[in-house]
């Protein structure tokens, strides 16, 4: 398959474009900033049409991951920019495959099971679960996230591309070995002996493993009856609490010293994050994979974390640096730690 995957230099477009290479297809990324890869990267603004859209002819998959990072202070300059580049970005690719002669069969489109409600009571899957954004407890910073996921579907679902299946993913934190990636920062914690509790460790931390979020990738590639809104989660969300107590026994630490809310609020403000990150209750099922019949290799959180801590441990890390050529074999490079 030729695979094209705008804003694939990050975290998530890494890990999907070495697993597609690795397997044989044709991958191309799009990038404002285009750097050495395995595989070819093509310049775009990440707003308008241009010569970028010529990739898009013959492809056969496109996924769209685009977009500023949150993981910032939302000012109003960085809200701003991380609700203008998805929505623009967007709508480009919309554009692209709407006026492509030979488009493609599918566009998988990143959303964020972010866009759920802040709840502790029920899991929230893609028929019953409760979209976010009135929940009474909830702070500006939360109800904005969800407003960036709501502008970012109806850019997609506004783009009429009759021809090309459109589903949009629900993604849960990706958890990966990789240098710099979530599971990287709270296994760093962990290792400090920081990794307690978050605030008052209730609230829902959904997950999932890279291999079963790239196998799920495929699978989305793969049935055509799957459209719109699609959860990309582990079917067991484990409280905060919980969650980091079963990183620390996969890493065989006894202690970690809980975070309380205050602490997080300071610290967030010096690492220029946002607190909503760890404190949001986001409890997400991937109901429409598990009816379909996806099977997860990583179901639960305790079998993850065992995999990735000892994938961890081993040192040959995926690198997320598309850069990092060396020990490249196979079409993956090895980053040795
Ligand atoms: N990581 C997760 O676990 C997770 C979970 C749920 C949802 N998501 C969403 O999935 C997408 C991919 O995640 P990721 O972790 O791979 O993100 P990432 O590492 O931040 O990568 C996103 C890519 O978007 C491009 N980008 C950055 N700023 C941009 C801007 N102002 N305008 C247009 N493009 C810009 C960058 O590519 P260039 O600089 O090369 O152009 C970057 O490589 C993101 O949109 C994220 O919100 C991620």
């Amino acid at each position: 398959m030729k695979i094209l995957i705008p804003g694939g230099s990050g975290q998530v477009g890494t890990l999907l474009a070495r697993a597609f290479v690795a397997d044989g297809h044709e991958v191309v990324v799009l990038s404002r900033n285009p750097r050495p890869a395995p595989w070819h990267v093509v310049r775009w603004d990440a707003e308008t049409l241009g010569d970028w859209a010529a990739e898009v002819e013959g492809a056969d998959v496109v996924i769209n991951l685009a977009g500023r990072s949150v993981n910032c202070r939302y000012s109003a300059r960085n809200r701003r920019l991380i609700v203008e580049s998805r929505v623009k970005a967007t709508r480009a690719v919309g554009q692209a495959i709407a006026q492509a002669a030979r488009p493609p069969r599918v566009w998988l489109q990143s959303s964020t099971a972010t866009i759920y409600a802040h709840r502790y009571d029920s899991p929230n899957d893609e028929a019953t679960g409760i979209i976010g954004g009135s929940e009474p407890e909830a702070p500006d910073t939360w109800r904005f996230s969800i407003d960036v996921a709501r502008s970012w579907e109806q850019a997609a679902n506004e783009a009429i591309v009759q021809q090309t299946r459109k589903v949009l993913l629900r993604s849960a934190m990706t958890m990966s070995p990789d240098r710099g990636g979530v599971f990287d920062v709270l296994l760093g914690l962990v290792r400090r002996g920081l990794g307690g509790a978050s605030g008052d460790g209730r609230q829902y931390v959904s997950w999932i493993h890279d291999r079963d979020f790239v196998r799920a990738v495929y699978w989305l590639i793969d049935h055509p009856e799957l459209d719109g809104p699609v959860n990309v989660a582990a079917p067991n969300p484990v409280p905060n609490a919980e969650f980091m107590r079963t990183l620390r026994s996969a890493w065989g630490i006894g202690f970690g010293l809980p975070a309380r809310k205050w602490m997080l609020e300071i610290g967030a403000f010096f690492l220029r994050t946002e607190t909503e990150l760890v404190l949001k209750s986001r409890r997400v099922v991937p109901g429409r994979l598990l009816e379909s019949g996806f099977t997860f290799q990583f179901p639960t959180w305790a079998e993850a974390a065992a995999d990735l801590c000892a994938r961890w441990r081993s040192g040959a890390v995926i690198s997320t640096d598309p850069s990092d050529l060396r020990g490249l074999s196979n079409g993956r490079a090895v980053q040795r730690v």
